[in-house]
């Protein structure tokens, strides 16, 4: 049995695999329509979330499958004090795979430990997302055709954006791909990105503060969210959460073929001027979400 916790728990094949099933559920979608008859997922979410969740039971409905679970920890018996192990091992009870979310880092990593049926990580804390991530790789392979020689903007709160963190790992593995991160001083990536992905496996990256001079070499620009909810004061979070607001006026420098990608929910940081942008592709990653997931659902309960 195998769990999903972190992106780099899958190989690049193994992701390239689920990309390519994923292109093959947008072409032919009846032909998935009962792959996952009498299964059931329990989605546990004890953090907020419209897109993960509702994508993942979409998934698995569309699969013909079934769904369960909670949407928030206050109507679950996480407030009566229950661990989050003793209710993993309640919910493999009822369920064949579980996707959670957790305010806490590594809480699925403690689920796994426990859990009967696979365990799929949709978010912990500040520090991973790896289903956004293929949501992300099934995008920006969809809109350029590769996943190797290009020059990726992350921009943001690249600090406690989990889904930066996931991604960076993840596209760290495919060649010639170079990083802007783009960002308040305070909130540049951690450390451990850069020792232990970046540095190790020589990644070309630059840090900068500013949006609109390293527009023109981007391929990817990927906008983040603020992350008012892991912040420690709200003074802080109010000082720093309109540093980027990306217009038509920023973009004007960029590339033609520019793909602009946010996991989204968006704040202020994208204008609304922008959707109609041939190059905004965040409602495009919303529906390849869904797709992702059920290639990664039945991968994950070994139907073929
Ligand atoms: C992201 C998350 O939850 O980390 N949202 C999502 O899953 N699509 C990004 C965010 O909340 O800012």
């Amino acid at each position: 049995m195998r769990h999903l916790i972190d992106i780099l728990d899958l190989s690049t094949a193994e992701i390239d695999e689920l990309i390519a099933k994923a292109n093959d559920i947008i072409e032919h979608p009846d032909v998935y329509s009962h792959k996952c008859d009498g299964k059931i997922l329990a989605t546990l979410f004890f953090e907020p979330s419209t897109r993960t969740r509702l994508s993942f039971e979409s998934a698995m409905l569309h699969l013909g499958g079934e769904v369960l679970g909670f949407s928030e920890a206050s109507s679950s018996s996480a407030t009566k004090g229950e661990s989050v192990r003793d209710t993993i091992h309640t919910v493999s009870c009822y369920s064949d795979i579980i996707a959670m979310r957790h305010p806490k880092e590594g809480a699925p990593m403690v689920a796994a430990m426990r859990s009967e049926v696979p365990i799929i990580n949709a978010g912990d804390g500040g520090h991973n997302h790896p289903t956004q991530t293929l949501t992300d790789l099934l995008t920006i392979q969809r809109e350029k055709g590769r996943l190797g020689s290009m020059t990726v903007g992350l921009c943001g709160d690249l600090k406690f954006g989990r889904t930066v963190h996931s991604l960076m790992c993840a596209m760290s593995r495919y060649e010639n791909v170079k990083f802007v991160c783009i960002s308040p001083l305070e909130l540049k990536i951690p450390d451990y990105l850069r020792q232990d992905v970046l540095d190790p496996n020589n990644i070309e990256y630059v840090e900068t503060q500013d949006l609109e001079e390293v527009m023109p070499q981007l391929d990817v620009l990927y906008m983040t969210r603020v992350q008012r909810e892991r912040f420690f004061n709200e003074a802080d979070y109010i000082r720093l959460k309109d540093s980027y607001i990306l217009d038509l006026k920023k973009l004007r420098n960029a590339k033609p073929d520019l793909s602009i990608l946010h996991p989204l929910p968006r704040v202020n940081e994208i204008s609304i001027e922008v959707d109609d942008d041939p190059r905004a592709c965040y409602f495009k990653q919303v529906k390849n979400g869904r797709f992702i997931r059920m290639a990664l659902i039945m991968k994950m309960l070994g139907v073929e």
